[in-house]
């Protein structure tokens, strides 16, 4: 098994430094690439509050900048005693870069695990590149 650590203190970190004034609720979240590095993203909220913006939209950001184009893992830091999973749109942008396989880590601000899923149980059934490799034209 691979050793969440660093994943899952990136995302903490990230958890730190997220800019949440609006909704006062921060999330951190790290995603591990296919090299092995982990990309970090925090909220990034907006006083026109449809443009803000997701912690997991941060960290695919980051990965995709650096060069990373698949995720192996993935660590969600948020506080609260409802699990901090990922939203219904950043699980699709999860999906994206991500097998069904991939565990998705669940943890409080301290960096404790709460829960893993797979991106699968987050989003059975899933559309993603792959059906678009069959694409055609009528
Ligand atoms: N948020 C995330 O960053 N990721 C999620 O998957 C759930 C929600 C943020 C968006 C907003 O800034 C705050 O949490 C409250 O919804």
């Amino acid at each position: 098994m691979v050793d969440t650590g660093d994943l899952i203190a990136a995302a903490v970190a990230a958890w730190g430094r997220a800019y949440a004034p609006y909704s006062r609720f921060p999330v951190g979240a790290a995603v591990r690439d296919e090299t092995g590095r982990v990309h970090a993203g925090c909220n990034v909220e907006n006083a026109a509050y449809p443009i803000g913006t997701c912690a997991e939209a941060g960290a695919l950001a980051a990965m995709t900048l650096a060069g990373g184009r698949r995720i192996v893992e993935v660590a969600v830091v948020g506080v609260g005693t409802s699990l901090v999973t990922p939203c219904g749109g950043c699980r699709q942008r999860l999906r994206e870069f991500g097998a069904p396989e991939i565990t998705v880590h669940i943890c409080d601000e301290t960096g404790k695990l709460r829960r893993i899923f797979t991106l699968e149980e987050l989003l059975p059934a899933s559309f993603g590149p792959e059906n678009l490799a069959m694409s055609r034209t009528p």
